[in-house]
């Protein structure tokens, strides 16, 4: 109480004395230092709501001033303008007709705003905390928004091309080394020219869009790229309701976003996660550890010593460092040499950049370097020949121990005293030959020596790689078949996931692939983790591929891919957890009913989901197993489909028998049957099917559920003598009959107990059987099916001509009930094909629809 009347009544004096009221507007012919308001901090303009002021300011209490603009309550610091350019306590800033000016000691001009179309009028602080200067119209014309430092607030627009710069300090804002740039895809975390971290590869960031970033933004719930004219978020970040948060580029190069709630902050979001991923973390070419439960340590490689006892970074012994493109880099190429890093090195640009040579050998990747004067060091991926350049300038290195597979060499170019120096190039291994052939020489012939010499090293050296290659194959039975691939979600090792999954001791439920485990990682959050049993043990190489392109999928209605483990014979995949299970336990399970309007988000999201599978990423991805167990549901019911991209796992042997896994639901489309092409129309068919059920509530094929109600609508109706024989009735069948006579209700769940909207069941029951036409053709594609739910598209028609397979069908399957009810047996073929005997030979033959063998379906590959 005391502290805030003194604050107040100060404030009064100084606002009385400096001539103004206490208002958002200053008018010109207004100077202003530390000084003159230090009573209050140096403030000497409010927002209208006092939310944020501006103030000549020194942070940490530095003896550097800034102009700054501040948020009131948490004392942050939102943009300065002179940043570059401090000035003392006594000195000022001018607004002026002309502008802002800041004036250094002897009023040497330290920084203004740039030349302006017209005369100011006023000064305004928004309630945003935006700094505007206006014209006599209460134009704008110029805005502290538009020139970001390291920070953008709720309001403020980051377009792409902008970048934020991190300040050297907390205390010294001058411009620091790291930037945040907005390009028309991304936003990514750059040191020197080299990407270290990308939103988009952010476990917490989903990909909504594929449209061309415009600029980046928070609001109250998130941080957002957008695209198409604001219209269409591109990326985003959801965050829990908060008034007023900041996205800042800190002083040590992470990107975070906080959130204030009164003088209280909360870290909320911060990227990279992984310490050692910062550029300069142990300084150049310092060592960095990840130390997993520990903190990370910084050393420097073998061969390295600390510059000095302050400062971080590490030299080569003996060697000197060439600088970018200046005069040490004239060097004639001999004067050039590289030191090679000791194993399992990474560097934090090489997971976002591209090689500069691909599939060369390392003494080309070496020369494209000697002959690049910006080009410090490389990283060389041996088995893929991919070649990686270090450029402008050297970070620090990744110790990667735990990462048995990755075969990255690393090596950083030195300048060598002279030509006839031993210390060269290949490692630690080469060093021993020259010793032995020095000491030798002078007894034999010079050429024979060589000569042996040369055999002898050979064999030294191939008999050191198989001992190495000895230890890996144990881990990696053989195939060492190391690569490195741009784009990779995070590798996890199998015993971490042993940790995380208490042995795999929780299973939630098992698919076509294996069994899924419930764990907890380190960092408390919840995963599913997969373990793929199915696969046999397939290459390690393609593995990946196809888990980068999994990984690289990311919509809010797709289940995320967090990570996997491929290590040995090991072949996991590490998944969010989705804690409502699935589509098929909250629809057919009986105790809670889902209410409609959940059904209803649940389709859509659905149709969503796959609708960016089919058009939005770079190749379509047809998901092939469209069913409601691979429709997970997440908080508020947003569903998110599982399981897609694994098709592409297969090799087309196994690819059959999956499909036939697959097989035992009625969810295959007629085509699966007859040898056609399996397209994006596949998994639309299968979609219909799954609205049906979601309508229902219940299987399409169930031969028990709801008989009684069924029944008594054939009795008055007459009509529908196909789909209803002994309490059987084949849902989709009834369906139809149900859309001939539009008498839709009578399809919705009874458990809603009229809890529906007619119009949403109409809609439902409409696109479901424009979906399952026979002929893929007439399928309505996803896009359009998202635009019919969402009532943008005229709903589709559903042509009877195309759908009378369904009365064949249901007829089969009547009877194959029948039969099964008589015979008590439960194996029953439902679809006899002309060449029935291979299909007598599948084991699993309870199937709903399709009776399906290998040789019929050569799978979608
Ligand atoms: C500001 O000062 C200049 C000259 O010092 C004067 O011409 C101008 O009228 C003043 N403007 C205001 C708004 O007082
Ligand atoms: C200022 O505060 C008042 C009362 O809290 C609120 O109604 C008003 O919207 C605020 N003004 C702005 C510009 O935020
Ligand atoms: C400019 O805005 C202020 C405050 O909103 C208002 O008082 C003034 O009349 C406006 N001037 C013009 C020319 O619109
Ligand atoms: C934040 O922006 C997103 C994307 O435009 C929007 O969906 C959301 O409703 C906004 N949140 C608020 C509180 O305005
Ligand atoms: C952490 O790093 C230090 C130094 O490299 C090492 O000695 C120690 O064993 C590590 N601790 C763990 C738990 O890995
Ligand atoms: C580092 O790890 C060791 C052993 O795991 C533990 O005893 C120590 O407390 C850890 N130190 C820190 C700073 O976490
Ligand atoms: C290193 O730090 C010590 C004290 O911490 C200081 O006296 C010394 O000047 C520093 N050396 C360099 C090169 O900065
Ligand atoms: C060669 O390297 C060793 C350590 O790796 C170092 O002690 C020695 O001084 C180097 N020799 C020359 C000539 O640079
Ligand atoms: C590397 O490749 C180049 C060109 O492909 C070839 O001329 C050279 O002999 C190769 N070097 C080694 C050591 O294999
Ligand atoms: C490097 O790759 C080549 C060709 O892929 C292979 O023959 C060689 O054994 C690899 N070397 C090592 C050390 O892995």
């Amino acid at each position: 109480m005391r502290t805030s009347f003194l604050f107040s009544t100060s404030f009064i004096f100084y606002a009385l004395v400096s001539g103004s009221l206490f208002s958002e507007f200053i008018s010109p012919n207004f100077t202003a230092s530390y000084h003159r308001f230090i009573d209050n901090k140096g403030a000497f303009l409010f927002s209208r709501n006092g939310t944020f002021k501006v103030a000549v300011f020194n942070p940490g209490g530095k003896t550097n001033f800034y102009l700054c603009v501040i948020h009131v309550a948490s004392g942050t610091i939102i943009w300065s303008a002179n940043r570059d350019a401090p000035i003392s306590s006594s000195c000022k800033m001018e607004l002026t007709v002309q502008g802002i000016s800041i004036a250094g000691q002897d009023a040497n001009l330290k920084w203004a705003t740039p030349p302006l179309r017209s005369s100011v009028h006023a000064l305004l602080l928004t309630e945003m905390g935006n700094l505007v200067l206006l014209d006599r119209f209460n134009g704008s014309l110029w805005e502290s928004f538009h020139y970001p430092t390291d920070t953008i607030v709720i309001g403020q627009h980051l377009p792409e091309g902008a970048i934020l710069s991190s300040a050297v300090s907390d205390d010294d804002l001058s411009t620091g080394d790291y930037q945040l740039a907005i390009t028309d895809s991304d936003a990514i975390l750059q040191w020197q020219g080299q990407a270290y971290w990308k939103l988009s590869m952010d476990i917490r960031a989903y990909k909504n869009s594929n449209y061309i970033v415009e600029y980046m933004a928070i609001n109250r719930t998130g941080l957002f790229l957008f695209g198409h004219s604001g219209s269409a978020v591109v990326i985003q970040i959801s965050l829990s309701p908060s008034d007023f948060r900041t996205a800042q580029l800190g002083a040590s190069g992470r990107f975070m976003i906080r959130r204030f709630s009164g003088s209280d902050r909360e870290q909320e979001f911060l990227g990279p996660i992984n310490d050692c991923q910062i550029p300069l973390i142990c300084g150049k070419i310092g060592l960095c550890m990840d130390n997993k439960s520990n903190r990370t340590t910084c050393s420097c490689p073998q061969g390295f010593h600390r510059v000095s006892q302050n400062s971080s970074g590490c030299m080569p012994n003996g060697r000197s460092l060439p600088r970018a493109c200046d005069s040490t880099s004239q060097l004639n190429p001999s004067a050039l040499s590289y030191s090679r890093l000791g194993y399992d090195m990474d560097y934090f640009s090489i997971d976002f950049s591209e090689p500069v040579r691909y599939g060369v050998n390392l003494s080309v990747c070496q020369e494209f370097c000697t002959s690049d004067c910006s080009c410090l060091g490389i990283f060389y991926a041996n088995s893929s020949g991919s070649c990686y350049a270090l450029e402008n300038d050297l970070g620090s290195i990744i110790s990667s121990a735990a990462d048995d597979d990755d075969d990255l060499w690393g090596y950083i170019k030195v300048i060598v005293g002279a030509a006839s120096d031993i210390n060269n190039t290949y490692s630690d291994q080469t060093q021993q030959f020259p010793v032995i052939a020095l000491v030798l020489l002078p007894f034999t012939g010079l050429l024979l020596m060589v000569a042996l010499g040369f055999l002898w090293w050979r064999r030294w050296k191939a008999s050191n790689r198989e001992i190495k290659l000895g230890h890996a194959s144990s881990l990696s039975s053989g195939d060492l078949d190391a690569f490195h691939i741009p784009g990779l979600p995070q590798r996890f090792d199998y015993e971490g996931i042993e940790v995380a999954t208490d042995n795999f001791k929780t299973q939630i439920g098992s698919g076509g692939f294996g069994a899924v485990y419930k764990g907890t990682m380190p960092d408390k959050s919840v995963v599913a983790v997969k373990k793929i049993t199915n696969l046999g043990v397939q290459g390690k190489k393609d593995f990946c591929t196809e888990i980068a392109v999994i990984g690289s999928i990311h919509h809010v209605n797709l289940v995320k891919l967090r990570g996997f483990c491929a290590q040995g014979r090991h072949r996991l995949l590490v998944y969010e957890y989705m804690n409502r299970g699935s589509l098929d336990k909250a629809l057919f399970d009986s105790g809670l009913v889902l209410e409609w309007q959940e059904r209803f988000e649940i389709a859509l999201g659905t149709a969503r989901g796959l609708a960016y599978l089919h058009t939005g990423c770079e190749q379509k991805i047809i998901h092939c197993d469209v069913k409601p167990e691979n429709i997970l549901l997440h908080d508020q019911f947003q569903a998110k489909i599982s399981d897609f991209g694994l098709s592409k796992l297969l090799s087309p042997e196994q690819s059959c028998l999956f499909t036939t896994m697959r097989g035992t639901r009625g969810y295959l489309a007629p085509e699966w049957l007859t040898n056609s092409a399996i397209s994006e129309k596949t998994d639309i068919y299968s979609f219909g099917m799954v609205l049906l059920e979601i309508v229902s509530g219940r299987k399409n094929c169930s031969t028990r559920s709801q008989c009684h109600s069924v029944d008594n609508r054939n009795s008055g109706g007459g009509h529908s003598t196909s789909s209803s024989r002994s309490g059987v009735v084949y849902f989709p069948l009834l369906a139809l009959e149900m859309h001939e006579q539009g008498r839709y209700m009578e399809l919705a769940d009874p458990r809603l107990e009229g809890r529906v909207s007619s119009e949403e069941v109409e809609k439902l029951v409409r696109i479901a059987l424009c979906c399952v036409h026979e002929e893929p053709s007439l399928r309505p594609n996803m896009v359009s099916i998202v635009g019919m739910l969402e009532g943008c598209i005229p709903l589709g028609q559903p042509k009877v001509g195309s759908l009378n397979f369904l009365r064949f069908y249901g007829r089969r399957f009547a009877e194959a009930s029948m039969i099964e009810q008589e015979n008590g047996q439960s194996d029953f073929t439902l679809f006899p094909q002309a060449n029935d005997s291979t299909t007598s030979t599948t084991s699993d033959s309870r199937i709903c629809l399709s009776y399906i063998s290998s040789q019929q379906i050569s799978g979608p590959r």
